[in-house]
């Protein structure tokens, strides 16, 4: 399922409630930990992803009471930032992205569709009020778009589960790698 909230508090519960007793979770945007703490003892694996010297910080002493837990500071709009989280896992159960509530909702979807392109999650819990406030406002007026999907935490039905499809949302942002070869 894919879950989008603004509240910080209301993206903190929902995550918590969402990670399941040994999921692995990808989480961007951690910052110093609130939305962590909560689901971290029930993760088999967290990797955190946060380009703050804030966030570097807090995780370095969050890290020493969790060994499940690894930080890494990095930009999440690049794509240096997968591949170093591909050498911790090369799939999540949860996706979890917080980039600031107020995130121009381009930003937001393009970083949410690019992971969870290539960690296809089970669940995405977003924080972003702008895709919150895009979604209420729009009306999909075609019946021949499908309305039911796969109970997935990412797109699926759109096809970046091919290669090829996913290949193309990389260029875009000019760092495809083959991700089926070894990473350096
Ligand atoms: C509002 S804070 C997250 C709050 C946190 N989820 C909580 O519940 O306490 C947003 C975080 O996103 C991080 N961030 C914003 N853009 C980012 C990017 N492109 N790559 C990595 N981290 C980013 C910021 O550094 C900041 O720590």
């Amino acid at each position: 399922m894919i879950q989008i909230v603004y509240d910080v508090k209301a993206y903190r519960r929902l995550l918590a409630d969402t990670v399941r007793e040994g999921d692995t979770v990808v989480e961007i945007g951690p910052h110093t930990g609130g939305s962590t703490r909560a689901y971290v003892g029930k993760a088999k694996l967290a990797v955190a992803v946060d380009k703050a010297e804030q966030a570097e910080r807090t995780f370095g002493r969050l890290a020493k009471a969790h060994a499940n837990l690894v930080f890494l500071r990095e930009d999440a709009r690049g794509f240096e930032a997968i591949k170093k989280v591909m050498k911790h896992t090369k799939s999540c159960d949860v996706l979890a992205v917080d980039l600031g509530g107020g995130r121009y909702a381009d930003t937001v979807f393009k970083v949410w569709a690019t992971w969870s392109g290539v960690f296809k999650p089970r669940d995405s819990v977003i924080r972003s009020r702008a895709l919150a406030e895009f979604l209420q406002r729009a009306k999909i007026s075609d019946t021949t778009l499908l309305a039911e999907f796969p109970d997935a935490g990412w797109l699926a039905t759109w096809g970046r589960a091919t290669p090829y499809k996913l290949r193309r949302q990389l260029d875009e942002f000019k760092y495809w790698i083959d991700i089926t070869k070894p990473l350096d």
